[in-house]
């Protein structure tokens, strides 16, 4: 797609056929903003959807689905994301944090010339706080390798060779899909899920308990619908906290090897992030309160341009489901009939030298406040944008900067030999990945504390 988009200059559309359907990239930001915000009735629709019968889970993703089904789930789902729902799992967010400080000190000095693949390190830790904070259990990331958990979590969301032609299949011949039976999540996978809720509830129930988590935000869901006479089932609450695990344990681990990677190679930026959480400390008895945390300006800048460069999604895919006239900033019209796919490249507007001068360069500065304003609207959408904006930023944002406050704290991160000059796309994976890894190792900073 990256090359499709390159390959046209300053056109504002690009044509393509995907299985004898057509389709068309934007590159112009105005016909971005009417695709995602004025027009977004009309290209409701992600253009990815599974078969409700044979992925039952998958299917209660909102990403999944459409029309008033995904209106209803948003809207059920959106109160667990606000500030007030987030701020109380903080001190369960903590207590991963510094498990990774601790992995960190005991591995630091033993790991080798090469040290540490940095979204594999961040996996343990984005994994750890889906199965704490979504699901309520211990997810032994950083203990075990081969923690169950992870295992089954990882064979829906980073598929092999197989698997890849499978989810092409669901997605591009879901009659054959279908014919075939096959599925986005294996039945396994499935019932493992089913299983941990279903124990989670048995054990709040049985010993009378909550607990400040995701999960608890859903069985409330399920009591209110019994007592009203609506409809929350236990396939609801799994499926709800399956769509946590899938589309925010790697998409957060990936930002967070990338930032690492980034930091290794601007040793001034370190320095200055860490300056900046040390003062906040100092100004807050030794806290980070939340509100502290998700403000602090650096961090949320480092993060910003990160997905700028490299957005764990690299495209959005809409579908037009009423015909439109798009309208590009230079007077170009298409008419986008029923059905036609809209494909709007994150990684190349993000990329593109008429919307961010010197673009791979890495310049967290770009998002301060004195700079943010130059950002042409719709040409940064590391999140997305318009009402299917991800659901789940305000908990990414929230996880990513206190496991980078953590370790900018107690750490310095260093390059290693290993550590890619030119980063390339694995392209054998769907998200935003580093053939060959992204490797730093962690120096114990003198002044911790
Ligand atoms: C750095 C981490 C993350 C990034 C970069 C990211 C990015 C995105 C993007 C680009 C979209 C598509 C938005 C659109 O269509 O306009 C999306 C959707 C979504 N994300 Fe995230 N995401 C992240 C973390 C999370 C987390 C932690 C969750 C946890 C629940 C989550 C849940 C969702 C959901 C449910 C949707 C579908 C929303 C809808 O269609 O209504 N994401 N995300």
């Amino acid at each position: 797609m990256e090359s499709l988009y390159n390959s046209f200059g300053d056109k504002p559309f690009v044509g393509f056929w995907r299985f004898r359907k057509p389709g068309l990239v934007i590159k112009d930001p105005e016909v971005v903003k009417t695709i995602l915000f004025q027009d977004f009735k009309n290209f409701h629709q992600n253009g990815f959807r599974v078969d409700p019968h044979l992925d039952p889970l998958v299917h209660k993703n909102p990403f999944m689905i459409a029309g008033e089904e995904w209106k209803t789930t948003r809207q059920t789902l959106t109160p667990s994301f606000t500030n007030s729902k987030l701020k109380p799992l903080l001190p369960l967010m903590e207590e991963v944090a510094a498990e990774l400080v601790q992995y960190l000190r005991t591995n630091c000095h033993t790991c080798g010339p090469d040290g540490f693949e940095a979204k594999d390190l961040s996996s343990k830790y984005t994994m750890e706080m889906v199965a704490t904070c979504a699901f309520g259990i211990k997810g032994e990331s950083f203990k075990n390798p081969n923690a169950k958990l992870r295992e089954m979590t990882m064979q829906v969301v980073r598929p092999g060779f197989i698997k890849n032609i499978e989810f092409m299949i669901i997605q591009f011949l879901p009659s054959l899909a279908a014919l075939l039976k096959i599925r986005l999540m294996p039945k396994e996978v499935d019932e493992f899920f089913r299983s941990i809720v279903r124990d989670v509830l048995a054990d709040r129930e049985k010993k009378n308990t909550t607990r400040n988590d995701y999960i608890q935000n859903l069985i409330y869901l399920k009591k209110k619908a019994e007592e009203t006479g609506g409809s929350y089932t236990e396939e609801d609450i799994t499926g709800h906290a399956v769509t946590f695990m899938t589309d925010g344990f790697e998409t957060s681990s990936i930002t967070m090897g990338f930032i690492m990677h980034h930091l290794s190679q601007n040793p001034h930026i370190q320095e200055a992030m860490w300056k900046e959480v040390k003062k906040a400390r100092e100004e807050n008895q030794g806290q980070l309160p939340f509100e502290v945390l998700m403000e602090l300006p650096l961090l949320d800048q480092v993060i910003h341009e990160t997905l700028r460069l490299h957005p764990p999604l690299m495209a959005l895919e809409k579908v037009c489901t009423t015909p439109t006239t798009l309208r590009a900033s230079d007077g170009t019209e298409v008419h986008a009939p029923r059905g036609l796919l809209c494909v709007v490249p994150l990684r190349g507007l993000h990329k593109d030298p008429r919307f961010f001068h010197d673009p791979e360069r890495f310049d967290p500065d770009r998002f301060s406040p004195g700079r943010k304003s130059d950002i042409p609207k719709c040409t940064y959408l590391g999140f997305g944008g318009g009402p299917r904006q991800c659901l789940g930023m305000r908990f990414a944002l929230q996880q990513i900067k206190l496991g980078l406050a953590s370790i900018v704290e107690n750490f310095v991160i260093k390059t290693t030999p290993r550590t890619p000059k030119v980063i390339e796309q694995d392209p054998t994976y769907f998200l935003a990945c580093a053939k060959d890894g992204l490797w730093v190792r962690f120096e114990e900073r003198k002044t911790a504390g």
